[in-house]
């Protein structure tokens, strides 16, 4: 069965370690048959959460602030998979990311008893330091947020020891980000 999936791309360097696995993971993915469609966070204008809590009046532009989200909230709402991919920015999401996340839940707000669309998840990542202390924080918020919204992890895939550019080559989260992508049916 083909799926539906969003990656929406958090790292502002579009050459980097995490668009190196992204691309990885999006021609697993494509090879399998699944549809990739993919947000450059950065390169797009997107504002912070005022916490107003005034959204989900217009389910087609739930959000009170109009911005580029309007293009990701038709993505998100269609997607059966969304991918959080990001450099590890201490130990958290970059808050291009984040920004996208807090934003969703004005789709949340459209629905009456603010029931979250189900998705299944996947969280792709680089990062300077490496190793099961490095990772913990960040995985245990990802875990937290899916427990909350009652999302289904499909796999995390964290490159550790990549700083600079480039420095991912060869790096053997590479492969199993394809092989991720590739799983996907
Ligand atoms: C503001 C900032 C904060 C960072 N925080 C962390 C961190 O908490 N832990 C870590 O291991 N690496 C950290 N790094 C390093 C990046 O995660 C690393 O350079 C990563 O490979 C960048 O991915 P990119 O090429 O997609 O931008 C940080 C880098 C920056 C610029």
């Amino acid at each position: 069965m083909s799926r539906k999936i969003l990656v929406l791309n958090g790292s502002p360097r579009l050459n980097g370690n995490t668009a190196a696995l992204i691309e990885e993971f999006t021609r697993g993915a494509e090879a399998g048959g699944n549809t990739v469609v993919r947000f450059d966070l950065d390169r797009m204008s997107i504002h912070g959460c005022k916490g107003c809590l005034g959204g989900g009046r217009n389910p087609d532009s739930p959000c009170v602030q109009k911005d580029d989200m309007e293009k990701i909230y038709p993505e998100y709402r269609s997607a059966d998979i969304l991918v959080f991919a990001s450099p590890m920015y201490y130990w958290g999401f970059s808050g291009q990311l984040k920004c996208v996340l807090d934003r969703l839940f004005a789709v949340t707000e459209s629905d009456p008893n603010w029931v979250t669309p189900h998705k299944q998840t996947i969280l792709l990542m680089a990062s300077e330091g490496s190793g099961r202390e490095n990772e913990e924080p960040v995985l245990h918020y990802y875990k937290a947020l899916l427990g909350f919204l009652d999302w289904e992890d499909l796999g995390t895939l964290i490159a550790g020891g990549v700083l600079k550019l480039g420095d991912i080559a060869g790096h053997p989260e590479l492969k199993k980000a394809f092989e991720l992508g590739e799983s996907i049916r």
